[in-house]
């Protein structure tokens, strides 16, 4: 019998099995060969919520739950975070390796010159209502893209994957920030190549009259920071919804516009724009103890706290609280930062917390420095999705190359009624 491998013994029937153990994981289609009869179908894993099943292999990012560990191709997000900048860890993310100065000068060249939309899509994002979600834009806006670039649906072509991946990345900003002037009803503004891609995107959201818009730099550098922390995250709800979607070879608009989907939801992206909501409703430090009574007795959950992977802490979190001070030296302290740091305080000392390994994640503070820098916090998931844009096209693009990948489907368990005789109307009870 082989180390690597473990014994199951299928006690309705006496018969023991042995199966093969890889990167400490074994392949699910080896449990179909217990049966009790040879015609049963075989034993299936039953995992709702996919809370212990590795759905790929992957070579992009590490996390450690217990330990608090993220890392891109292995560089510890800390390192990232202080050193280098979205664009070059996007480079990092997608092709596995820090660019070298050819590479990084050619890679942002070809973003920043990609961000200009089709008039077709302003006027399509003209169209919706007045006070539309954000995020509803962004999302119905990234699927329309796939009409604008129909070659997009040719997802084996390398070079074509690229130009679309090329695109996405330099075209969401632009995306983002319309729909950000939509809700504000002001009038668009188109990008500024000679800045930045947090630079630019700046430039989009807030330039009135000035001839040339000059961003902040301590903004600037904060918010290409937060971009660093939520470029990917492994196979959280996004890319796997990215990856489901993406494996019946739809094309990445399309797929991209489903993973935004799947991120807007309060449990997934949308927990910034909660845990904001949360705070201003909380109102002051003296009603936090009550608040949290309440999330004790299961009347609600305390947004922001708790993660699938992290039960330690999220470095992430970690991160984005010590760069909340520069940015409250440019916009003034947000107040609501005394409120979120009792909360914080009073759930790390209390049991039903510890036990739990409930601690802030990274939509906990990111919100409170969205707000400070005066974005409406409908706009908070979609500021989530820009960085992630990178995260998802890297994902795909793995699980395309990937010779074990097949199209999604999982099984079920099913637990309905047995075959039984249609009821015509008259006679049903
Ligand atoms: N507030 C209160 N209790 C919580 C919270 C919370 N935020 N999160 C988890 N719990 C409790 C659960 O009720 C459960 O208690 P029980 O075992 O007594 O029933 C226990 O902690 C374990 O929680 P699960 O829901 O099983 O953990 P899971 O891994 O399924 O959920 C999730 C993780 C969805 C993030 C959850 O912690 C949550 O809803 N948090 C609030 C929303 C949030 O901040 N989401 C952002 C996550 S980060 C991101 O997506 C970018």
């Amino acid at each position: 019998m082989t180390k690597d491998s473990l014994s199951v013994t299928d006690n309705r029937t006496g018969k023991s099995y042995e199966l093969a153990i890889k990167n400490d994981t074994i392949n699910a289609m080896d449990l179909r060969q217990i049966k009790v009869n040879p015609d049963d179908f075989g034993m299936l894993s039953y995992d709702p919520g996919f809370k212990n099943t590795a759905s790929t292999e992957s070579t992009i990012t590490y996390i450690d739950g217990a330990k608090g560990i993220l890392r891109y191709r292995g560089y510890p997000i800390e390192q990232l975070a202080a050193s280098s900048n979205y664009l070059e860890v996007a480079y990092l993310i997608l092709f596995g390796e820090l660019p070298n100065q050819a590479q990084y000068d050619k890679w942002e060249y070809d973003i920043l010159h990609h961000t200009f939309v089709h008039e077709n899509i302003t006027d399509f994002m003209k169209a919706f209502r007045y006070d539309a979600h954000p995020m509803g834009m962004f999302i119905a806006t990234i699927a329309g893209m796939s009409t604008f670039y129909p070659e997009g649906r040719d997802i084996h072509d390398a070079d074509n994957r690229l130009r679309q991946i090329e695109r996405l990345i330099a075209k969401t900003p632009t995306v983002a920030a319309f729909s950000y002037r939509h809700l504000r009803g002001l009038p668009f503004v188109y990008p500024d190549n000679d800045l930045s891609y947090t630079g630019n995107f700046l430039n989009m959201l807030d330039k009135m009259t000035q001839i040339k818009y000059k961003p902040n730099p301590a903004l600037e550098r904060a918010l290409d920071v937060l971009f660093i922390l939520h470029a990917d995250h492994e196979q959280n709800c996004g890319t796997a919804a990215m990856r489901v979607i993406g494996s019946s070879e739809t094309d990445p608009y399309s797929a991209m516009a489903g993973a935004a989907a799947a991120l807007y939801g309060p449990l997934h992206g949308g927990a910034n724009e909660a845990v904001l909501r949360m705070l201003v409703e909380i109102g002051d430090v003296k009603n936090v103890p009550a608040f949290v009574e309440g999330v004790k007795n299961r009347e609600r959950l305390l947004m922001g706290f708790g993660h699938r992977v992290y039960k330690n802490f999220d470095p992430r979190a970690s991160i984005i609280k010590s760069i909340a001070d520069e940015v409250f030296e440019v916009t003034g302290r947000n107040p609501l930062l005394d409120i979120a740091l009792e909360l914080e305080r009073i759930a790390l000392e209390d049991d039903f917390f510890v036990q739990r390994n409930l601690y802030p994640n990274v939509d906990f503070y990111s919100g409170i420095i969205y707000q400070a820098m005066k974005f409406p916090i409908a706009m908070f998931p979609v500021l989530f999705a820009i960085p992630r844009t990178i995260g998802w096209l890297a994902q795909w693009q793995e699980m395309l190359l990937d010779k074990e990948q097949k199209i999604a489907r999982p099984r079920q368990v099913y637990l309905g009624s047995d075959e039984r005789d249609y009821v015509s109307m008259e006679d049903r009870k």
